[in-house]
């Protein structure tokens, strides 16, 4: 069997009294494309926050290609090969496009001065297809233009490891298929990926497999179709979105 890329061990994250992440254990094989769904609250953002060191684990162990990262700092954890995007899309407004992406590049150490990080970025913006908009202002974007300025963003990170936070929310079914065809080449390349996804036609076309989590804790965990057919998941979660998409229906 291959190690593991990225390993959690009773992963905790407590905010106050409040356990957002509550003993969380799962591993990640090189390559793979694994679905974390849950409800609303369920801790999905946040245990992407202790991956990436933006809020450490208060308790557990994370290990990444068998190193423990769990006190690292962000940038430190980036620079291995871990990188996410946001679900609040936040570009630095009056920055253009080009140099947004250029700052995921030196926030990760991929690039020694500016003008190297720029140059990177336009592979970053070829791939993801913004390269015509290289030169506007970050602020002048559409929803989906910054959504994928976030995937190029996390691309010049130059990641091992990818987590995307509802990178498909507020986009229109054609938009959401560009995207889904740039998280399939994404994957293609050989980077391994975490998508966080509340439509379940998504996460059904591209995850491997699924993890579900509720009130901080993994309820379950496995191959896509018989998780959304697990009982404890339907009632937590599913309800009403699975049984529309079983009719057909969008969400
Ligand atoms: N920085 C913080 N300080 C205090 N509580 C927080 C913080 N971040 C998240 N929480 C709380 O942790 C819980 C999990 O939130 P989180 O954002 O991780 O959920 P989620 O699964 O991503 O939800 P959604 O699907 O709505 O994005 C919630 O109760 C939330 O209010
Ligand atoms: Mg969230």
């Amino acid at each position: 069997m291959t190690a593991p890329l990225i390993e959690l061990q009773g992963v905790e994250r407590r905010f106050g009294g409040l356990k957002a992440v509550d003993g969380v254990s799962f591993t990640m094989a090189p390559g793979e494309i694994v679905g974390l769904i849950g409800p609303n609250g369920a801790g999905k953002t946040t245990l992407i926050n202790t991956i990436t060191g933006v809020h450490p684990a208060t308790a557990g162990t994370i290990r990444f290609e068998g190193r423990d990262i769990t006190r690292l700092k962000p940038h430190a954890i980036a620079r291995l090969g871990v990188a996410r995007t946001f679900q609040i899309v936040q570009p630095f407004p009056e920055m253009t496009v080009l140099e947004n992406v250029a700052a995921g590049a030196l926030f990760a150490g991929r690039a020694p001065t500016m003008a190297a990080a720029e140059a990177a970025a336009l592979g970053q913006l070829e791939f993801t297809g913004l390269a015509a908009l290289a030169g506007k202002r970050a602020a002048t974007l559409t929803l989906a233009q910054r959504k994928r300025l976030e995937l190029a963003k996390s691309l010049a990170m130059r990641p091992r490891l990818l987590m995307l936070d509802e990178v498909n929310a507020g986009l229109n079914p054609s938009e959401i298929d560009e995207a889904l065809d740039i998280i399939k080449r994404i994957s293609a390349s050989g980077v391994t990926i975490l998508v966080v996804e509340h439509l379940m036609k998504v996460v059904l076309s591209i995850s491997q497999r699924i993890v579900v989590l509720h009130h901080g804790q993994l309820i379950a965990e496995g191959e896509p179709r018989a998780v959304l057919a697990d009982k404890a998941v339907i009632e937590a979660y599913l309800g009403t979105r699975y049984a529309g998409l079983i009719a057909g229906g969008a969400t």
